[in-house]
C-alpha cells in the first residue's frame, strides 16, 4: 500500500508530467509557426514521452492499491522569443522536474517504501537523459547564434527523432 503522503505526491507528479506534455506540445506548435518542422517534431516526440511518464506513475499508484486523482492542467506559454529561449525554458523545466522526483525519492526513503524507491530509479535515470538532451540543444543553439545555415542543419537533425 502507498501512504497517503506518497499517493498525493505521485498524483501531483502525474499532473506535472501531463503539464510537461502540454508545455512541449505548445512548444511544438510554436516551432511550426516559425517554420522549424524538425524542432516541432522533436517537441512532439517529447510531449508523447511525457504522457508515457505520467502513465508509469499512474500504473504504480494502481499496482500499489492507491487512488489516482486527476486535476486540472494549467495552460503553458504559447510563444517564445526564439528557439534558444524555448529550449532554455525546456531545460529549466526539466531541472524542476528532477527536483520534484528527488523529493518523492526522499519521501519514499524516509518511509522505507522500497517499491516506490525502486520505481523512482527509472525516473532518476530518465531525468539525467532529459536534462542532457535539452541542455545539449541549448548549447548547440548558442553556438549557432544567428547563423541561419546552422539553424537549418539542426532542424534537419531534430526531424530525425522518433518515438522510442
Ligand atoms: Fe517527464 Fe521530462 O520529465
Amino acid at each position: 500500500m502507498l501512504s497517503k503522503k506518497i499517493e498525493n505526491a505521485i498524483n501531483k507528479q502525474i499532473n506535472a508530467e501531463l503539464w510537461s506534455a502540454y508545455l512541449y506540445l505548445s512548444m511544438s506548435a510554436y516551432f511550426e509557426s516559425i517554420n522549424l518542422g524538425g524542432f516541432a517534431n522533436w517537441m512532439r516526440v517529447q510531449a508523447q514521452e511525457e504522457v508515457g511518464h505520467a502513465m508509469k506513475f499512474y500504473h504504480h499508484v494502481i499496482e500499489r492499491r492507491g487512488r489516482v486523482t486527476v486535476a486540472a492542467i494549467a495552460a503553458p506559454s504559447v510563444i517564445w522569443k526564439s528557439p534558444l529561449n524555448a529550449f532554455e525554458d525546456a531545460f529549466k523545466h526539466e531541472q524542476k522536474v528532477t527536483g520534484m522526483i528527488n523529493d518523492i525519492a526522499t519521501m519514499a526513503a524516509t518511509e522505507k517504501d522500497y517499491a516506490t524507491t525502486d520505481r523512482l530509479q527509472w525516473f532518476i535515470d530518465e531525468q539525467v537523459e532529459e536534462e542532457l538532451s535539452t541542455d545539449t540543444i541549448v548549447q548547440k543553439l548558442k553556438m549557432i547564434g544567428t547563423n541561419t545555415g546552422g539553424l537549418y542543419m539542426l532542424d534537419r537533425e531534430l526531424s530525425q527523432r522518433k518515438i522510442k
